[in-house]
C-alpha cells in the first residue's frame, strides 16, 4: 500500500482544509499534513476542535480505489487505529473504549476525535489526538494521554498512529467490514447498555443493539429498533 508521505507545519487553521486543498490539486493516497496547533480546528457537526501546542492534529488524503459506498466504514477503520495507537502510548492496564460514530474514549473521557470529508474520489481522515492537553469548557468529559498515565512525544503518536492507521487499512481492504466491524463491536459499549441518540434534531432513548453491516448505530427502543446514521450517542437513558 506504500508509505505516508508527511508535510509538517507550525501553525495552520485546520490540517483538514489544507488536506482537502492538495487532494484537490491531485496529491496522492497517502498523502499526510502534520500540523504543532491550528488556530481554526473542526470539528464533527461544526464544533471547533481545540488545538493548542502539545497534541497530535494529522490529516491524512486516502485514495482507496473502493466504492464510495463504502467510505464511510473509514471511519471506523480509523477508530480501530486510533485506538490501538492510544492503548501503545499508556500503560497496559488501560484500554481505550470507542462511542458511536468514531470517538475514542478513556475511562468515559475522549481522548481523540476524527473528521472524515470527502472530497471528489478522495477521503480526508482528520485526527486530533489530546496527548497533553485537553479542553476544559465543553459539555464532554476529555483526557489526555498525560492524564491517563502515559508518556508520548506527538511525533512518537504520529508514527504509531500512521502505523496502526496503515495496518487496519489493508486488513480493511483485503478481508471487508466484517473484521472491521468485530473488532469495533468488541471496544464499544456492552450491548444492551442505555443510551441516547441525538439525531437530526430528535432525542431517542433506548438499548445499544450493536453497529449493521453499513456502519448504522442500532437501538431498541420501546416502540422498536431504530437504525441511526448520523449524529451523536450519550451514555444514559
Ligand atoms: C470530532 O469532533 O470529534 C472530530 C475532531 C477532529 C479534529 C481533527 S484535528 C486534525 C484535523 N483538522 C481539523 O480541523 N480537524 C481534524
Amino acid at each position: 500500500m506504500g508509505q505516508f508521505s508527511v508535510t509538517h507545519h507550525k501553525m495552520i487553521a485546520s490540517t483538514n482544509d489544507e488536506a482537502r486543498r492538495l487532494a484537490v490539486e491531485g496529491a496522492p493516497h497517502r498523502t499526510v499534513v502534520h500540523a504543532d496547533e491550528q488556530s481554526g480546528g473542526r470539528g464533527r457537526l461544526s464544533r471547533r476542535w481545540f488545538s493548542p501546542p502539545g497534541n497530535l492534529y494529522i490529516s491524512i488524503v486516502l485514495r482507496t480505489g473502493q466504492p464510495p459506498s463504502r467510505t464511510a466504514e473509514l471511519s471506523f477503520v480509523t477508530a480501530l487505529a486510533v485506538a490501538d495507537t492510544v492503548d501503545s502510548l499508556l500503560p497496559q492496564t488501560v484500554r481505550a473504549t470507542l462511542k458511536w460514530p468514531n470517538d475514542v474514549l478513556v475511562d468515559g473521557a475522549k481522548i481523540a476525535g476524527i473528521l472524515l470529508e470527502q472530497v471528489d474520489d478522495a477521503t480526508i481522515i482528520g485526527i486530533g489526538l489530546n496527548i497533553l492537553q485537553a479542553p476544559t469548557n465543553i459539555a464532554y468529559k476529555a483526557t489526555t494521554i498525560l492524564a491517563s498515565g502515559g508518556l508520548a512525544s506527538v511525533d512518537q503518536a504520529r508514527d504509531s498512529l500512521l502505523e496502526c492507521l496503515g495496518r487496519h487499512l489493508e486488513i480493511w481492504s483485503q478481508d471487508g467490514f466484517g473484521p472491521v466491524r468485530d473488532q469495533w463491536l468488541e471496544r464499544s459499549f456492552p450491548i444492551g447498555a442505555a443510551i441516547r441518540a441525538n439525531s437530526a434534531g430528535e432525542s431517542i432513548a433506548g438499548a445499544f443493539a450493536g453497529m449493521d453491516a453499513d456502519g448504522a448505530l442500532l437501538l431498541d427502543t420501546p416502540s422498536g429498533r431504530r437504525r441511526i446514521v448520523a449524529g451523536d450517542i450519550a451514555i444514559g437513558g
